[in-house]
């Protein structure tokens, strides 16, 4: 049971092996998710939705995303344990330095940022002083309000260049993994191909690298409604363990995401 690293996720991708990743903000589903397989485990800002009931993602503090990240990091012996960066942590240099420090001292092995061009040079910072940096391009949620809503990214082909151009400049600034959320599947296809790191999608189609969903959504107890890109592998499997590798397996045979869960 080799533990997940940067590297053997890059492996993964020039074997054109899909990989899973699932959030996790605490040691007993960590430990499960882990157990069961799942290659990525991401401490995501999600839960100030999901466990704190926030609307958006911007109340979060640095306090909490490293609080949830101990939890899961004292139990995971596999998976690649990634910690988000929140709203506002990461705007000046160093800002950005204290807080990655936090979050790498919790447990984290790679923090997650959100936003292209204006972060090129923090994720090269970051990457030169240790921290292995994901990116988030598309629907990156910190910037909803920016946004106007949580609203499918990169439609029309000047938005889908500039998306593209972006996951290019990331990479060369040394990012080591990428996430794409809610894109058109063709722009996730295409961007997968030409960058060199693996790329991670949810709501992006079924041609990146890997896919990640928030573990409440597989579950299907988010309140409200679940999101389009999102599969309930509870409701068919009855099991939370069940689920977990059911999700693994769709998409290490190509089954999930399927064109109903696809943004064309
Ligand atoms: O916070 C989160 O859960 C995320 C994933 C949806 C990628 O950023
Ligand atoms: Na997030």
């Amino acid at each position: 049971m080799a533990k997940v690293t940067t590297s053997s996720l890059l492996n993964l991708k020039q074997d054109r092996t899909k990989f899973t990743a699932l959030t996790a903000y605490d040691a007993s589903f960590a430990g499960a998710f882990d157990e069961e397989g799942i290659d990525v485990l991401l401490v995501g800002d999600s839960l100030g939705m999901v466990i704190q009931g926030g609307k958006d993602t911007c109340a979060v503090t640095m306090e909490e995303v490293a609080y949830h990240t101990r939890c899961v990091a004292n139990v995971v012996k596999r998976a690649l344990v990634i910690a988000d960066m929140p709203f506002m942590s990461y705007a000046t240099p160093e800002q950005t330095m204290e807080s990655a420090a936090q979050l790498m001292r919790a447990g984290a092995s790679m923090v997650k940022l959100e936003g292209g061009h204006w972060l090129l040079e923090t994720i090269t910072m970051l990457t030169e002083r240790g921290v292995p940096v994901c990116a988030h391009l598309g629907l990156t949620p910190q910037s909803v309000h920016v946004f106007g809503g949580f609203k499918i990214q990169g439609r029309g082909d000047e938005n889908a260049q500039r998306i593209l151009e972006e996951a290019k400049a990331i990479e060369q600034a040394g990012a080591q993994l990428l996430v794409l959320e809610c894109i058109p599947a063709q722009l996730a296809q295409t961007i997968s191909e030409t960058l060199t790191i693996p790329v991670i999608g949810i709501g992006a189609g079924k041609d990146t690298d890997g896919q990640i969903l928030v573990m409440h959504d597989i579950l299907g107890i988010s309140s409200g409604y679940i999101p389009k890109f999102s599969k309930n592998y509870l409701a068919q499997t009855g099991d939370i363990r069940l689920a977990v590798k059911a999700f693994i397996q769709e998409v290490a045979d190509g089954v999930f995401p399927a064109e109903e869960h696809t943004f064309n």
